[in-house]
């Protein structure tokens, strides 16, 4: 089974998660780019209105395609209350049909219900199964934690 693991990160903890998957799960990384900039506070304001509204955004182009693998890692941070315009974009160019996705997000708070459940209605309207998913806290965990966490889910997930 041939397993890809694609994320978007701003501040780096999807980043460091999707790595230790791709380490668990000996899957392909890949990370998704914007090309607008988000930096300062009017950055962080302003991803937050696009967040909710569910905006999409320029991304650089990818160096893969998701037909080559049959199993994806699907990372996002939650912004208010949300995925990420970027990851929202990635999902609306991409064709998941027939595909396996794990959804994981990453919030500095406890709640992912409402970006989970708007993340899978967009996979399943792209013709992906969402086979499974789970969420990470970043703010309570060091570096050591977080990297149990993922190992932890995983093992919940089947996947190792
Ligand atoms: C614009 C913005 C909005 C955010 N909104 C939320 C939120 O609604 N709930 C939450 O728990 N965390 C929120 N966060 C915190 C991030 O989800 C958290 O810091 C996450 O670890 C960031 O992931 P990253 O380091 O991969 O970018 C927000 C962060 C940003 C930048």
């Amino acid at each position: 089974m041939k397993t890809l693991v694609v994320y978007y990160t701003k501040s780096g903890w999807t980043e460091k998660i999707a790595q230790e998957i791709g380490k668990l799960t000996k899957g392909e990384l890949r990370k998704i780019v914007e090309i607008k900039s988000r930096n300062g506070i009017l950055g962080f304001i302003r991803s937050g209105f696009e967040a909710v509204r569910g905006a999409l955004s320029e991304l650089r182009p990818m160096d893969f395609n998701l037909s080559n693998y049959d199993q994806v890692f699907l990372g996002t941070p939650v912004w208010a209350g949300s995925p990420t315009p970027a990851v929202n974009s990635f999902i609306a160019e991409a064709d998941f049909k027939g595909k396996k996705v794990v959804l994981f997000l990453i919030m500095g708070g406890e709640r992912y219900e409402r970006p989970l459940s708007l993340l899978k209605e967009k996979i399943r309207a792209k013709g992906g199964k969402v086979a499974g998913s789970f969420a990470i806290s970043s703010s309570r965990l060091s570096e050591e934690q977080l990297k149990e966490e993922v190992k932890r889910n995983l093992k919940i997930e089947g996947e190792i």
